[in-house]
């Protein structure tokens, strides 16, 4: 018998039955006002809960785009911008300052670890930096940046607006825009809110508010905040159509997060991520991220000596669950575990066991449940 196949890779994550309910909801015409009602709350309890006097942006499209708006509504050709890279993200958006012709710098952390906050303080000392970019968690190394400790450090040293990439962090690890002076914070739908794919969610701060409209009129139509600010305030406005069911999908996470409590939430993460780590160690893996860098949203982890990448990955799906493989230098050393959004112990468990099963199929020695009794222990002694 075929086992269930978890979606375990970190994004798209597992969707819970109440958010595939609202997804396959006959869809709404997108001024019906039942629908423009959810969307306003949608709105409310996303800028409620992340603490922000600025704005709140939901708009069709991926968390690509939400880095691409953050930058083009704040910042502009030829400007200084310090970009703090741990990872495959973090170069993005040095592609993304190179086509947009930013004055760019970056500080470039060693794959596993991260950049020093003092580093940051000294580098916001020599220049006069307009904008300061970092990936709160990037996925490719599962390095987790310090987020509020940056953000009181641009504010203390720079006149720079702080844009944070939180497309592996939001709703999993701890982040408040304005206590946390973040003028743009960013994720997608597919991560920690555990919505299907499809949706860029950024939150604007009043400072990112006033960049914006310093700027006058910029190069992008779509990503322009000026275009959606309108429906962001009265949903029954149109400027590109609505995504009708993933806003109630939207929705429905939102409910979840609130039932939660968002603190709570953020310290389920962190004790599953310390268990899930602690437990895949014992099985003779090692975690990618130094201690001290790892994140909560998922793992990235290191085959011991003689695992094939493809056969361990191909296995476990046949034991059921579907992981990631390794990026740029790490593709065929490592596998990426996310254990971001909706997963409950029973996914946790099952997932555990499943990778004590394949390690048993690839041929190594398997001392079966102790993977698990280190979950348990860590979890619950
Ligand atoms: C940290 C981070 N930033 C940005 C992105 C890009 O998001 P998307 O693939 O939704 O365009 C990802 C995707 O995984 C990510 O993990």
């Amino acid at each position: 018998m075929e086992n269930e196949k978890y979606v375990m890779i970190p994004g798209p994550t597992p969707v819970v039955e109440p958010i595939q309910n609202a997804m396959g909801r006959k869809t709404a015409a997108f001024k019906d006002p039942e629908f423009v009602a959810d969307f306003e709350s949608v709105l409310a309890d996303l800028k409620k809960l992340w603490k922000t006097d600025g704005e709140v942006f939901v708009v069709p499209g991926s968390g690509t785009l939400a880095m691409e708006m953050s930058v083009s509504n704040t910042l502009k050709s030829g400007d200084k911008v310090l970009i703090i890279s741990h990872g495959y993200f973090g170069d993005r958006f040095v592609e993304i300052a190179e086509r947009k012709n930013y004055d760019y710098k970056v500080l470039s952390a060693e794959w596993g670890t991260g950049i020093a906050p003092e580093k940051i303080r000294e580098e916001l000392s020599r220049d006069n930096y307009r904008g300061v970019i970092a990936t709160h968690v990037d996925t490719s190394t599962g390095v987790k940046a310090p987020i509020e400790e940056i953000g009181r450090i641009v504010q203390n040293e720079s006149d720079a607006v702080f844009i944070v990439d939180g497309v592996c962090a939001t709703a999993a690890e701890k982040e408040y825009v304005d206590p946390m002076n973040i003028d743009i914070l960013f994720t997608g739908s597919q991560k920690a809110f555990g919505v299907p794919p499809g949706l860029a969610l950024i939150w604007a701060g009043p400072r990112a508010m006033k960049r914006r409209n310093k700027l006058g009129e910029i190069n992008e139509y779509y990503g322009d905040f000026e275009k959606w600010l309108p429906i962001m305030h009265d949903p029954s406005n149109y400027f590109g159509t609505p995504a009708v069911n993933l806003i109630w999908a939207l929705k429905a996470s939102l409910s979840l997060i609130k039932k939660e409590g968002l603190e709570s939430r953020f310290s389920r993460h962190e004790r599953d991520a310390r268990a899930i780590q602690a437990a895949l160690e014992t099985m003779g893996f090692e975690i990618l991220a130094e201690k001290g860098w790892r994140a909560h949203t998922l793992s990235n982890v290191l085959y011991p000596e003689g695992i094939n990448d493809e056969e361990f990955r191909d296995t476990l799906r046949e034991e059921g669950a579907v992981v990631a493989g390794g990026l740029g230098d790490y593709a065929g050393k490592l596998f990426r575990l996310g254990h971001m959004g909706n997963i409950d112990e029973h996914v946790i468990t099952s997932v555990l066991q499943a990778i004590e099963r394949t390690l048993y199929r690839c041929g190594k020695d398997v001392d079966f449940g102790a993977g698990m009794k280190t979950y348990m222990q860590e979890k619950y002694s």
